[in-house]
């Protein structure tokens, strides 16, 4: 159980497993995952080595955007639960040491929300109507783009029982709140007071840069929208303590740079644009788009971390790069149109790697070295497959694989019941990629994934240090250094899919010895001459760097993993 501390600190150290409670455990055969079934499983969850549970929307809902279209922000949906169920579970999150973070949807609502069925037979201009953003002409604030390209062809619907326009940048069944209207930030305070009054860690804030409409801008990132921020920032700081937000801004660093503001916005961002070019850079063969995105990264104030991911209950998306960047991206990773969905890829981690035991471990590596805190997709570790017949991007939210037995032991309902099949065929299918047949094997990727997260919380430069890229020559390989303290680690990484080998400039460190984390094995003194590394086919390597006359061998070196 966590002390609260008045500011909080622990999303520095976060390590985040996101999951759907639909997708989880099933524990009261009717298909769906819920509250119930997420507690029998919340050991395998804190032996992941994991800090922090991020749960997708499990709010009444008519679940045409699989619960982020929220029709009671107060509630919980039938299918997952109970409120009480919620509860008890925080209460054994907390108990194991696991903060929480849950969903705060504040750019819109279902269409189902009272707010929205009062709003469309309430007089126009009345505060009730004002509740989302009308209008008599479908031509206002031109300037914003469509996100659903797939689906939605204007951000404007007609509702004809208001007989006006309504205002929506995602689902047309998702109207957006108005928040010139000083009565939707007053009620969207309340929701946020009820969740962080039951004892949630953490809000994700989602797609929150479209809170505000202008006319002539793109209506992203403006200042309106930062004010807002900034007022749930301080309501949250005055009256609870330790708690974060988690920004989900899809942006350029530079604007997302802004999410933190002068510390009073975001505790957290998601560091997007990096994301695609840790793909990239493995398909290339070529250091560079990580190298380049990273120095386009500008430093975040005191307090703030990244949140770095491989892959979410999302496509992969594609939005934060150039064309020609997203055309080779589809090229080397959806040939298959059925792959692609809105702008970007609706597949899973191994699936993208090929199922390459290397890859997927490098990939690894890559989400546990670079700066943030790395958020991990539940199945991933498992090496889950995907299925992109199921439409939107539900293909890679299906049920989570625990066993061998009927439905992946996920439910013991008719497979005809459940919310999706389980993925069945092979290489991905339950029958073998599951948590039983993994605990079983300790060389397979649960086992690494364990041991991976279990070697990074080791060191708090992973989580806190600086992030100092080396330049030597060969640009297969991507190396830095980490620094915190008196803690330097130094992350080599061939990311070309032969061997290299690759000289380091570290006269800085000269006379000092790299210790090799995995093992605590010491390796050759660094000397005033490049140091020189091979590397084998996607290999990692990372180090400790002791001064001279500093510990021959690692604390607690013992082999991690085993
Ligand atoms: C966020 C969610 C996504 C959802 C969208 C609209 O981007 O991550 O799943 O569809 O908001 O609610």
């Amino acid at each position: 159980m966590q002390e609260r501390s008045k500011v909080p600190t622990w999303h520095h150290d976060a390590v985040i497993y996101q999951l759907h409670i639909k997708a989880f455990r099933d524990s009261n055969r009717d298909g769906f995952g819920d509250f119930r079934g997420l507690l029998e499983k919340l050991d395998y969850i804190a032996e992941l080595g994991v800090t922090t549970i991020w749960l997708l929307p499990f709010y009444p809902s008519p679940l045409k955007d699989d619960g982020y279209d929220i029709a009671d922000y107060c509630g919980v949906h039938p299918n997952y639960g109970t409120l009480e169920d919620f509860k008890e579970f925080l209460a054994a999150a907390h108990a194991r040491g696991l903060r929480v973070i849950t969903e705060l949807v504040i750019n819109h609502t279902s269409e189902q929300h009272p707010w929205f069925q009062r709003a469309r037979i309430a007089p126009k201009g009345s505060p009730e109507r004002d509740f989302y953003v009308w209008s008599d002409d479908a031509n206002r604030y031109a300037g914003a783009r469509i996100i659903f390209t797939d689906t939605e062809t204007s951000n404007w619907s007609w509702d004809p029982v208001a007989q006006q326009f309504y205002w929506h940048r995602f689902f047309s069944h998702q109207p957006d709140l108005n928040y010139d209207n000083p009565a939707v930030l007053e009620a969207v305070l309340d929701v946020m007071r009820f969740w962080l009054r039951l004892g949630v860690d953490g809000l994700r804030l989602d797609a929150i840069p479209y809170l505000v409409e202008r006319e002539g801008t793109n209506c992203e990132n403006l200042p309106e929208t930062h004010a807002i921020l900034r007022t749930l920032r301080a309501a949250m700081d005055a009256e609870f303590e330790d708690r974060i937000f988690l920004g989900e801004a899809n942006q350029w660093p530079s604007d997302v740079r802004p999410y933190f503001g002068e510390g009073d916005e975001c505790h957290m961002a998601f560091h997007f644009p990096v994301m695609p070019r840790m793909y990239m850079a493995v398909a290339k063969g070529d250091r560079t788009p990580i190298v380049d995105i990273m120095a386009q990264t500008p430093p975040i104030p005191e307090g703030c971390q990244w949140a770095i991911f491989l892959r979410n209950h999302d496509e992969l998306t594609l939005e934060m790069v150039t064309d020609e960047e997203r055309d080779y991206m589809y090229a080397q990773y959806a040939k298959d149109p059925r792959m692609r969905v809105n702008v970007g890829i609706r597949r899973r981690l191994a699936p993208l790697m090929d199922n390459g035991r290397k890859e997927i471990e490098l990939m690894h590596a890559l989400l546990m070295s670079l700066p943030g805190s790395p958020v991990l997709y539940y199945g991933d570790e498992l090496g889950m497959g995907d299925n992109v017949y199921l439409g939107d991007r539900n293909g890679v939210r299906t049920p989570m694989q625990w066993s061998a037995d009927r439905n992946a032991g996920f439910s013991s309902v008719d497979s005809a019941a459940l919310y999706f099949p389980v993925v069945v065929d092979p290489p991905y299918g339950y029958q073998t990629v599951n948590v039983e047949a993994e605990e079983r094997t300790p060389s397979s990727l649960l086992h690494f994934v364990r041991a991976i997260v279990k070697l990074r919380r080791r060191y708090r430069a992973f989580a806190r240090g600086t992030f100092e890229p080396l330049a030597p020559e060969n640009r297969h390989v991507l190396a830095f250094l980490r620094r915190y303290d008196d803690e330097v680690i130094l992350c080599v990484n061939n990311v070309a899919h032969h061997a290299q080998y690759v000289e380091l400039d570290l006269s800085e460190f000269d006379g000092w010895r790299p210790i090799e984390l995995w093992s605590g094995n010491g390796f050759p003194k660094i000397g005033a001459l490049p140091y020189l590394l091979t590397l084998n086919t996607r290999d990692f390597l990372w180090f400790k760097l002791e001064p001279p006359g500093g510990a021959r061998r690692l604390d607690a070196a013992s082999p991690v993993g085993s």
